[in-house]
């Protein structure tokens, strides 16, 4: 499902030979969508379906409290992305913007985030609202968004 289409006024450049540093995926994103056509283009966290992070059991102790916070910031791996354009044409455009003005999920490092509402914690998964990724895409992390009310829980 790897992407490997070039629109016209698309630039591509040769990637570095190697890698600056490593991640570990924290588990995967499990969504109802299974082709990225099906995807929203922004994740909707007050009308879109329930979507479930599960967290790798190894991890489950730093979910913690999560429950005192009733929005977070989720960073996923677009793992079937592109990673060599310099110059995209957004669907629907005619002109071609730099992929830092752009938040496509084809850049340098795939990371896509969105701002989701927490429905509940059931165990190690995150029952969440407001993703737009495929079925199965890599987690690769997880925070509070401070910005948002908390659920009024108190700290432990
Ligand atoms: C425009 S991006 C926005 C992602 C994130 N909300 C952001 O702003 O960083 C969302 C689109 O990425 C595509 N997509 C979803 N899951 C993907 C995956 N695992 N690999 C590559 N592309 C994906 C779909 O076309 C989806 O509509």
């Amino acid at each position: 499902m790897d992407d490997e289409t070039i629109r016209p006024g698309e630039t591509a450049i040769e990637l570095p030979i190697a890698y600056d540093a490593s991640i570990y995926f924290i588990g995967h994103i499990r969504t109802p969508w299974t082709e990225r056509g099906q995807c929203p283009r922004q994740g909707d966290r007050i009308n879109g379906p329930e979507c479930r992070l599960e967290i790798d059991a190894r991890w489950r102790e730093a979910l913690t409290s999560i429950d005192r916070y009733r929005e977070l910031q989720i960073l996923y791996w677009m793992n079937f992305a592109r990673r060599d354009l310099v110059l995209q044409v957004a669907r629907g455009r005619d002109v071609a913007a730099g992929t830092f003005a752009l938040r496509s999920p084809a850049r340098p490092n795939p990371i896509a985030s969105s701002i989701v509402t927490l429905l509940r914690v059931e165990g190690n998964v995150l029952v969440v609202r407001g993703l737009d990724c495929l079925d199965g895409t890599p987690l690769v992390d997880v925070k509070p968004n401070y910005d948002a009310q908390s659920t009024g829980k108190p700290t432990p």
